[in-house]
């Protein structure tokens, strides 16, 4: 199975990627992750972390490279779900090229819809624990007293404001794109983590009735 998270920040894509994950035994490919990693790691070009920082999108070749290379990976073999990648439109075009190329096609796409003031407030409480990854929310999904926790910079009120404008003027365009081919299934992102899960099997389902 091959399926994209798509929906603005907060929208709990990485909370539903978690899940599905485990359920499907196919990994998550964030693009938010990886860069993420490779600042940690210190290997990350100081203009890209800049734009990270600020809320910004990386350039669409740096990214569309990073994700040509991580497909191939063994564990990709029985598919993937792809968490924050394609964000515009020529990414999701070269997306359909680098797949094509391996004979491969996308099951669905799935939309998180959730409003924007609803938005700030889970991205502003958020806390990632360091060392397992899990997310967090200090309100609706405390972290255990042991958690080492993260706040990410991007997650500062003024980038919030930032990239969920960068949402809308970017990334919003891939969903006539993705409309169009058939392949877009728009979810109520609001409501319990679990019930949102729900709405996700069900429409992967729908896609595709052998993947459960
Ligand atoms: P990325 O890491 O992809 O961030 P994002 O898209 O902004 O999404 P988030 O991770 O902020 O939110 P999410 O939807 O995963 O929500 P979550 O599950 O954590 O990208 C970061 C940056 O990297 C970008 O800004 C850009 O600079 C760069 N980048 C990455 N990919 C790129 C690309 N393809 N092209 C260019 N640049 C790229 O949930 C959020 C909070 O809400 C949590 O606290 C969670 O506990 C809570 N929550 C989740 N679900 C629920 C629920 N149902 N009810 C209540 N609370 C909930």
């Amino acid at each position: 199975m091959i399926a994209i998270l798509v929906g603005p920040p907060g929208s709990g894509k990485g909370t539903q990627a978690k899940v599905l994950t485990a359920r499907f035994g196919i990994p998550q490919i964030s693009t938010g992750d990886m860069l993420r990693a490779a600042k940690q790691a210190g290997t990350l070009d100081p203009r890209y972390r800049a734009i990270m920082d600020a809320g910004g999108l990386v350039p669409d070749e740096a990214m569309i490279e990073l994700i040509d290379k991580r497909i191939d990976a063994d564990d990709c073999k029985n598919g993937f779900l792809l968490d924050g990648f394609p964000r515009t439109v020529p990414q999701a075009e070269a997306l359909e090229g680098l797949l094509a190329r391996r004979s491969l096609t996308i099951d669905a796409v799935l939309q998180l819809d959730v409003p924007r003031d609803l938005l700030e407030e889970r991205l502003i409480h958020r806390r990632t624990d360091k060392r397992s990854g899990q997310i967090y929310h200090l309100v609706y999904n405390p972290p255990p007293p042991d958690a080492e926790l993260e706040h990410r910079a991007d997650d500062r009120p003024e980038a919030v404001g930032k990239r969920l404008d960068a949402y809308e003027a970017m990334t919003s365009a891939l969903l006539p794109y993705y409309e169009t081919k058939g392949l877009l299934r728009r979810l109520d992102g609001v409501g319990p983590p679990e019930e949102v899960t729900g709405r996700v099997l069900l429409a992967l389902d729908r896609a595709n009735p052998v993947a459960t």
